[in-house]
């Protein structure tokens, strides 16, 4: 696709959306299935390339996944140990989370596994997953002295050794990582997280049989016997995809949608948190549990938004969403400032710059910090041609600035596939 242009919305935002399967949760789907005894049947799996990745990647180390549908999938299990070397090098992609993940699930393995991934990976940091695996007995080397892709993980002929881990940053995929090794290692392997972040690892594990234990912020797990498969496994919808029309709707007046099976999980909620703060007007319906984490639909309504200031204990309860939260703080009275998130550094491109460099283009009054964001806001808004980088959030954040403001033309827009490939659909359907 050429560069997208998106002009201001025709009308209000009103009517239904229902949010396609949760990033996360379907990656982590597929690669604790595939260690399970028995098969799974995974339903409103997210489509997206981020999972893709995870099950070429599944594939090529053996498991058997057969797409029913593009949210349907069946995973057969093999066993705790029934991975095999892969003839292939492994590609995750743009997916931090393919990659960290299988790191902690390929590094106790008997087998040697080499990792690449797109070039945006390629500058991603995996230091800190390697460090603490690397601790536990692993052996893996990296470019840039362990700490870039392309990776080899080296068998060692030795079994892991559980550690105890203080995490120097808040991240699920540290995190997870390191309980995954855990799932082979000898002892206990703890984490100690400085502040919660998402918790669908421990979850899922637990819906497989795994005793894990979580007191205060330490979480902790033995190596199990075996995986014991649910049989049925249930995606809830993303939060992280809901928080666009979340947004959207309450910066485009007389806007009213409702969200449909929303994963509202509390490690990853502090976006309806926020967007409280700020004035929002949201009312959770119907909540109701799906394969063992919080669902609900979201009535969200237009409001006159101010700003607010947050920093890095709720960051990870809301980490992919600051941009569309920068994209709120735009249309609201007053100053919002964000602090505690330099971890947007890193992520699939630097979004903090990012956001920066591209809002400014469209009008936005934003200053840059080391860790975080100023953004004035009521500034008014002008069309602009802005640039993703490539990154599937800032796409969408740019989409729904041009809706609500002025227009946008987006260059390389087609990134949304990464995680909401029908996202543009959903935003013609809605406001024009
Ligand atoms: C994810 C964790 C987060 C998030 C990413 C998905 C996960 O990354 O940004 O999109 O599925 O565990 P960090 O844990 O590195 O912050």
């Amino acid at each position: 696709m050429g560069n997208k242009v998106i002009n201001k919305a025709l009308k209000p935002l009103r009517g239904e959306v229902v949010i396609p399967g949760d990033k996360s949760v379907s990656h982590r789907s597929v690669m604790l299935s595939a260690l399970g005894d028995t098969p799974v049947h995974i339903t409103n799996f997210l489509p997206s390339a981020d999972c893709r990745s995870t099950v070429g990647v599944m594939k090529a180390l053996g498991a058997k996944v057969d797409i029913i549908s593009d949210t349907e999938l069946m995973v057969e299990g093999h066993g705790l140990h029934g991975l095999q070397e892969p003839a292939t090098v492994l590609d995750a992609g743009n997916s931090g989370t393919t990659l960290r993940l299988m790191m902690g699930m390929l590094a106790p393995q008997d087998f040697v596994s080499v990792f690449t991934g797109d070039a945006s990976l390629h500058k991603r940091p995996m230091g800190r997953v390697i460090k603490p695996l690397g601790q536990m007995g692993a052996q893996i080397v990296g470019r840039a002295e362990n700490t870039k892709l392309p990776i080899t993980i080296v068998p060692t002929g030795k079994k892991l050794q559980g550690i105890t881990y203080v995490m120097p940053v808040a991240s699920a995929q540290v995190k997870s990582a390191i309980l995954l090794a855990g799932l082979f290692a000898d002892g206990e392997t703890t984490v100690v997280e400085p502040y919660p972040s998402r918790n669908h690892t421990e979850l899922m594990l637990k819906a497989f049989g795994v005793g894990i234990s979580k007191r205060d912020n330490r979480i902790s797990l033995t190596a199990p016997d075996r995986l014991t498969a649910p049989g049925e496994l249930v995606v809830p919808g993303d939060i992280s995809s809901a928080a666009f029309w979340l947004v959207a709707a309450s910066i485009i007046p007389d806007s009213e949608l409702l969200l449909k099976n929303v994963g509202i999980n509390e490690t990853r909620t502090g976006i309806i948190d926020v967007l409280r703060d700020m004035g929002a007007d949201m009312t959770i319906l119907n909540e109701r549990e799906s394969g063992g984490e919080p669902v609900a639909d979201i009535r969200v309504k237009y409001a006159k938004l101010h700003g607010t200031h947050f920093g890095a204990d709720i960051i990870p309860r809301l980490v992919d969403e600051i941009p569309i939260i920068a994209v709120a703080a735009m249309f609201a009275q007053g100053d919002t400032v964000i602090t505690g998130a330099g971890e947007l550094r890193v992520k699939e491109t630097d979004r903090l710059e990012a956001i920066c460099q591209q809002f400014t283009k469209l009008g936005g009054n934003i200053e840059g910090k080391e860790d975080g964001l100023i953004i004035h806001g009521g500034s008014s808004l002008k069309k602009a041609e802005c640039f993703s980088y490539d990154d599937h959030r800032m796409a969408m954040c740019l989409a729904i600035l041009g809706l609500a403001g002025a227009g946008v033309e987006i260059q390389s827009p087609d990134c949304v596939d990464i995680s909401y490939p029908s996202f543009y659909e959903e935003l013609d359907r809605l406001a024009f």
